[in-house]
């Protein structure tokens, strides 16, 4: 997808390094120079404009005007700030919504929604697309000899904001299209949703319905598939632009916003479009989550694993968070930080949202790095001052990655199969991924996430937790990966289900294929509720004094099959074994059929890290990674907490350039 022309090679543009979003639309045209200078007066290389913008940039059908951007472009180019615009086909104008108003999503109790927030769009709608097909090409023309623009991000964030996408006729005419492609007949596709329960039978692809709201429950297997669907949807809503973008703009790059671990579209599918991913960081969330370093380097390596190179943070948060409600006010230091961590896991560009806190419109109370009377303050200080010192460095180290050598499995068909059936009310499939993931980022270890079907061989280790939707060949790629040497962990509700969201039945779980990899079969299990069992080390069985910790969410009850028990139950099922190893080929499958403490977790497989030479450090009190290229290494040390810590101040950080 790299066309060095774009001078995307990199995730980056040379010279690219530090955005702010900004809004001139929100502000007289008197205060554009004035901001422009405080811009560079930081050290800002870009500024992103326009994605929410579509009525100053069309006024009234066809009638385009773009020469305030064009003078907001030119203002910030007198002081050396370049452009990223955006398609700003996330907020549909009142115009266009009187005039049509079936672009307004219907939701899953055939409720219209009203205009008046953003995204209050079908994405299938036919009219709202040949609208925005219009506008993006006569933005790409007008735009794509400006010198001064260097590439578009589409729309904003898309999938955001849209609870059930929409269920109105076009949508489903669209999905029952797509039904019939995947189905080629109908009777495959009863026979793949089992419709044969609750006379669900469809006699033509005609009958068949989004899954909207029903009386009593729904089928799982449709529901997938409109999960599937809706995903595919926007994946073409996306690449509409994109191919209006690469055919007028060539010498222009393409990005979009995504949001980590958000599950609306499979991301790995959206980034194919794009040059690179761009990413949208808020480390203290909407207002209510805490704020936890763990989950915001999780979703900093979820983003870099999308397409497998550096991203942009197109939004890196800039102050206190929330729109009705507040967060918390970031602490001194703590925005430099957490920009610092985006670029120490894999950030060539950070962009910060925003420029000026608004005083109008849903988003008054989003803090951006300027307060709302405009004058520089103390967020403009530091991160001017975060700005001056990494530049540099990011000019080196643009292109790096970490090496890493442990892969988490994130996919999205077991995302979205959990969503429909949880198993355990508890049970959250990303919370599910971020348990597994602290016990490597606690000792510093870097970890990818990657999609079922990429290669595994370059990993030493990788986890798999939830493999609840089991597809033969991905049987198959876990067995020759540790046929050939690969260590591999399975969990609990491995193998339940087959691609169409049916129970697999064939064999006692977890199947014929992974039972003979793990060495095991299930013979019971017991969803654990909020309740937990006691667990201790295999090895110490008849020592019942000393519990190794406890298993919450699920409880398997397995019989060993040629695996050794590394923790068994106390007190429970016999005490039979909760965790197992087995050797296979050349490498080693765990199996954990419970959820143990995190501490547990972390002294049972404290030993399987050191012995894969991935330096566990147990007793580390800072975030430490890397990024390499073939020729240099950069160290980042982050300090996420209030306290000095190992030389580094409160909320300190630094980085340091090693030999290869
Ligand atoms: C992001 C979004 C921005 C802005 C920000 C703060 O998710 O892309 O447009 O809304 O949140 O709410």
């Amino acid at each position: 997808m790299s066309d060095p022309t774009r001078g995307t090679v990199t995730g980056g543009t040379p010279g690219l390094h530090i955005g702010v979003d900004y809004y001139p639309e929100h502000w007289p045209e008197s205060r554009w120079p004035r901001d422009a200078e405080l811009m560079a007066g930081m050290g800002v290389d870009f500024a992103r404009m326009g994605e929410f913008a579509w009525h100053r940039f069309e006024p009234r059908a066809g009638n385009y005007d773009f020469t305030w951007m064009d003078l907001a472009i030119e203002t910030l180019a007198a002081h050396g700030i370049r452009t990223v615009l955006g398609t700003p086909s996330a907020a549909p104008p009142a115009w266009l919504i009187r005039k049509h108003p079936e672009i307004l999503p219907l939701d899953s109790q055939g409720r219209r929604t009203g205009f008046g927030g953003r995204h209050h769009d079908c994405q299938s709608n036919p009219v709202y697309r040949r609208y925005i097909r219009r506008l993006v090409t006569a933005m790409a023309r007008h735009y794509r000899d400006n010198p001064h623009v260097v590439g578009w991000q589409i729309d904003n964030e898309l999938g955001n904001s849209h609870d059930d996408l929409c269920f109105c006729r076009s949508c489903v005419h669209t999905f029952q299209g797509w039904l019939a492609e995947k189905y080629g007949s109908v009777e495959a596709l009863n026979e793949a949703w089992g419709t044969a329960f609750w006379s669900q039978t469809y006699n033509s692809f005609a009958e068949i319905d989004a899954p909207r709201h029903t009386v009593a429950g729904k089928n799982p297997s449709q529901e997938l598939d409109w999960k599937r669907f809706c995903s595919d949807l926007i994946v073409d809503f996306q690449r509409l632009q994109a191919d209006i973008l690469r055919r007028e703009c060539p010498r222009h790059f393409i990005t979009h916003n995504l949001m980590s671990f958000a599950e609306k579209v499979n991301y790995y599918d959206l980034a194919r479009d794009l040059d690179f991913v761009s990413h949208d960081q808020y480390p203290s969330g909407f207002y209510l989550s805490g704020i936890d370093p763990a989950r915001s380097a999780a979703q900093l390596d979820v983003v870099r694993s999308f397409a497998s190179r550096p991203f942009w943070i197109m939004e890196q948060q800039a102050g206190i968070s929330g729109w009705g409600v507040m967060g918390r006010a970031p602490e001194p230091g703590q925005l430099a930080l957490w920009a610092t961590q985006a670029v120490a896991h894999g950030a060539d560009a950070v962009c910060f949202f925003r420029w000026r806190t608004c005083t109008v419109g849903t988003e008054q109370y989003w803090h951006g790095i300027l307060p709302h009377d405009g004058e520089p303050g103390s967020r403009y200080a530091e991160l001017a001052a975060w700005a001056r010192a990494i530049k540099p460095q990011l000019a080196e180290l643009a292109g790096s990655m970490p090496r890493v050598q442990v892969a988490i499995v994130y996919d999205y068909d077991q995302y979205w199969a959990l969503s429909i059936q949880p198993q355990n009310p508890a049970l959250r499939y990303v919370d599910e991924l971020i348990y597994w993931y602290r016990l490597f980022y606690t000792q510093n270890i870097t970890v990818d996430f990657i999609p079922e079907g990429r290669a595994l061989d370059g990993y030493s280790l990788v986890i798999a937790p939830l493999q609840y939707l089991m597809r033969p060949e991905q049987e198959q790629r876990y067995r020759n990966y540790v046929r050939g040497g690969g260590h591999l962990i399975l969990g609990y509700r491995a193998g339940v289900k087959d691609d169409q969201n049916r129970v697999r039945a064939e064999a006692p779980l977890p199947g014929v294929l992974l039972g003979e990899l793990l060495g095991l079969r299930i013979r019971d299990y017991d969803c654990l509720q909020d309740a937990a069992v006691s667990l201790r080390a295999a090895a110490d069985a008849d020592n019942h004094a000393d519990p190794a910790g406890t298993g919450t969410i699920w409880a398997d009850w397995i019989e060993l099959r040629g695996a050794r028990p590394l923790l068994c139950y106390d007190g429970y099922n016999d005490d039979g074994p909760a965790v197992t190893v087995h050797d296979y080929g050349a490498g080693r499958a765990c199996y954990f059929g419970t959820r143990p403490d995190q501490q547990t977790l972390a002294r049972l497989l404290g030993p399987l890290l050191a012995e894969l030479g991935l330096n566990p450090d147990p007793a580390a009190v800072l975030e430490v990674i890397e990024r390499a290229t073939a020729t240099a290494r950069w160290r980042f040390r982050l300090n996420h907490s209030a306290a000095p810590q190992d030389g580094l101040p409160p909320y300190g950080y630094d980085i340091t350039r090693l030999d290869p």
